[in-house]
């Protein structure tokens, strides 16, 4: 988590809530918001929703809220006007649905009740995600020590390392996924993590089956494996590479290939991503110069969020750049990325800002 925890009270009326909002406070910090508003980017603890909704404005922005809060598997308690609605939801472990006109020492009992289970839900979150971040960040070690030291690389391995991405991915988001690894040291270790939590979330947005998910974020963790055969000084030099570093650099995408290809058990669809993700399609690219249709969507794909995470990622000779001008940055890449894909791209580059999505 980036941030200390907080209580988001959304409420139309800010007098009719202020005792309210005291009580939090004398819990945790509590940060207000309308209906209207633009919601905070950080993940709240629990969230509030005191709203009137007859108004049916907000009556829906009191259901996108609680449907937000329960993919977040953040906890909610909604002051509800309406009487049909139940106490709790069986589906719904986290959401606490309780009459707007209840007492206050009633409204303030379930209040503390549901910050008791949005911290056990948060630190457990916390811990989850830290268990998958360890577990993939030791695979991707492991895979990279051995390709480097020109030992047989294990499939097997490499698959549950992607499980453990495309688990983490879809439980906590990208955000939180990138937060804890961009944390790491090594950045061709950070690198590979991000692309691959990148492919992920790009999967699921455009809806891959499973196994094409599993196979596009196995594809992604094992783009830069051929980066474990470049000199170390020419992978971690702290600055622009140039002229013969840059030529010994761009051979990371064959060198990657053929090792795969060389070890055998690995799918051909990955290993043309591997050698294939710095092709354009105008034909710009390398190894091969490929162009439009000989580039594969897999490829696309891993080469968009490749680009993506490489701008948006720290390097020890400039600072992040933000999403927008990565973006900007891409689409002005004219003819040599796919522009439709590049769309399908736009939400989970939308998730990067937020920490609950
Ligand atoms: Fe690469
Ligand atoms: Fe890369």
């Amino acid at each position: 988590m980036t941030q200390d925890a907080f209580v988001l009270l959304v409420t139309d009326s800010v007098d009719r809530t202020r005792l309210l909002a005291r009580g939090i406070e004398r819990v945790l910090p509590c940060r207000y918001a309308t209906p209207d508003d633009r919601f905070p980017s950080d993940r709240p603890l629990l969230v509030v929703v005191d709203v009137d909704t007859e108004r049916p404005e907000n009556a829906a922005c009191a259901e996108a809220l609680i449907r937000r809060a329960r993919t977040g598997g953040i906890a909610c308690l909604h002051l509800s006007r309406d009487a049909k609605m139940s106490a709790s939801r069986a589906d719904a472990p986290l959401l606490r649905v309780m009459a707007a006109g209840a007492a206050r020492a009633t409204v303030f009992a379930a209040m503390l009740e549901m910050i008791d289970l949005g911290t056990r839900a948060w630190v457990a979150r916390k811990r989850r995600l830290e268990a998958r971040a360890s577990k993939a960040t030791g695979i991707v070690t492991r895979l990279f020590d051995t390709a480097g030291a020109g030992r047989p690389l294990s499939s097997d391995e490499a698959d549950s390392g992607t499980d453990a991405v495309m688990e983490a991915v879809s439980d906590v988001g990208i955000r939180s996924w990138l937060d804890i690894v961009w944390k790491h040291d090594a950045l061709v270790y950070q690198h590979t993590l991000s692309v691959a939590g990148f492919a992920a979330a790009f999967g699921a947005q455009i809806g891959l089956s499973g196994a094409d998910r599993h196979r596009l974020a196995k594809a992604a963790l094992l783009h830069d494996i051929g980066k474990s055969r470049i000199p170390v000084e020419i992978l971690n030099k702290p600055g622009p590479l140039e002229g013969e570093e840059a030529r010994i650099m761009r051979t990371h995408a064959a060198l990657g290939a053929d090792l795969l290809l060389a070890q055998g058990g690995f799918d051909p669809a990955v290993i043309d991503v591997v050698r294939h993700h710095h092709e354009k399609l105008d034909g710009s690219g390398y190894p091969d110069g490929l162009a439009g249709d000989a580039i594969a969507d897999l490829v696309r794909i891993v080469t968009l969020c490749d680009i993506f995470s490489a701008l948006t990622e720290r390097r020890p000779y400039r600072p992040p750049m933000s999403a927008t001008q990565a973006v900007s940055i891409m689409t002005g890449m004219r003819g040599q990325l796919d522009r439709s894909l590049m769309h399908g791209f736009a939400p989970v580059i939308a998730a990067t800002q937020t920490e609950w999505a």
